[in-house]
């Protein structure tokens, strides 16, 4: 069983203590209910350290007000005995409850106060835009931002989540002080963010990308998969199809943005999903293009009922 670790102190204590003795650390940041994606991290991290360290948290600073919180499933002891299924294991679980600090008033606990609606116009965030952390008044107020990276893409629908995704990812690098961090490719935007924000910011800290991981019909393997129902998840299916086509299409010539987009919109669409975006964008700069002449990457989010899904395919031409 790895060590359980709720105090920051703690885990920079164990940290360290274990970097004295010339171990090294690879950090996978996870928000918990784990599958065989995040399990496939812990794999890669196995090839870049001699330690792993998992942390599960739910960042209320990536979440906005209206958004899935407070359903955000969760499964602590399985997600143990799931880590200790993975051949060498991990050796910590860095799981803190709360890592943004309360109010003096100590009202305010996570998922108890306010309602939706009553934060909407509250002060704070970008131009009235806020997350959890400031909807449930906790005394936090500096930010990481990556300023043109986190504008496209899931930044668009999303307007809180990369700032919060940055903040925590910087809060737990400062707190486990890993040598090597391992993120998924299947939140391809997140990946290139922090890859970013570690060369800009001057982290001592590798950033390992891992590929997505996919259950046998296709579908992205995410934890947000259990709220879709088995007739929303075979529509769902329409994603990987559509960009697996538009895959084969590219590489046997078809070098047209406007019209692999379309045929990925219409798939989707077809299928009874309500598309959020479907574009193809530069694998680095993550800048739409026009026609593929370059490393490109096909990045949909797409809803099916209430779920909000996102895929993408590396198209190398
Ligand atoms: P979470 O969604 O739990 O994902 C944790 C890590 O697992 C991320 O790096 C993500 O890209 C990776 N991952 C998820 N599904 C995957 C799949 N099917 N294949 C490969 N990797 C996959 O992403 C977050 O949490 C949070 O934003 C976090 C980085 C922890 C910051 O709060």
């Amino acid at each position: 069983r790895p060590e359980i670790i709720s105090d920051k102190d703690q885990m920079r204590r164990w940290s360290r203590a274990m970097r004295s003795q010339g171990k090294t650390i690879a950090l996978i940041p996870t928000m918990g209910y784990l599958h065989e994606g995040h399990l496939s991290l812990v794999r890669e991290a196995h090839k870049h350290a001699n330690l792993t360290v998992v942390s599960i948290y739910v960042n209320p600073g990536q979440f906005s007000p209206s958004e899935d919180l407070s359903t955000y499933p969760s499964d602590f002891e399985g997600d143990i005995h799931k880590l200790m299924s993975v051949p060498g294991g991990v050796d910590a679980v860095f799981h803190p409850h709360n890592l943004y600090d309360y109010r003096v008033d100590g009202k305010n606990e996570i998922g108890k106060s306010g309602g939706d609606e009553e934060c909407k116009n509250q002060e704070g965030g970008k131009g009235g835009v806020v997350s959890c952390v400031e909807e449930k008044g906790m005394g936090h107020e500096t930010w990481v931002r990556v300023e043109r990276l986190e504008k496209g893409l899931c930044g668009k629908s999303r307007p809180v989540f990369f700032r919060g995704v940055a903040t925590i990812v910087t809060k737990l690098f400062n707190i486990v002080e890993p040598d090597v961090a391992v993120f998924g490719k299947k939140d391809y935007q997140q990946w290139r963010i922090i890859q970013r924000m570690v060369r800009d910011l001057d982290f001592s800290i590798r950033i390992v990308g891992s590929d997505v991981m996919r259950d046998n019909d296709g579908l992205a393997m995410s934890s947000r998969n259990v709220h879709l129902s088995a007739e929303a998840r075979e529509k769902a299916l329409s994603i990987n199809r559509s960009l697996l086509k538009a895959q084969s299409s590219a590489q046997e010539g078809h070098k047209s943005c406007t019209m692999l987009r379309d045929c990925v919109v219409q798939a989707i669409t077809e299928a009874g999903g309500k598309v959020d975006y479907a574009e193809i964008v530069d694998q680095e700069s993550l800048e739409a293009v026009e026609e593929i002449k370059n490393p490109v990457v096909f990045c949909v989010a797409a809803w099916f009922g209430k779920v909000r899904l996102i895929d993408n395919i590396e198209i190398n031409a």
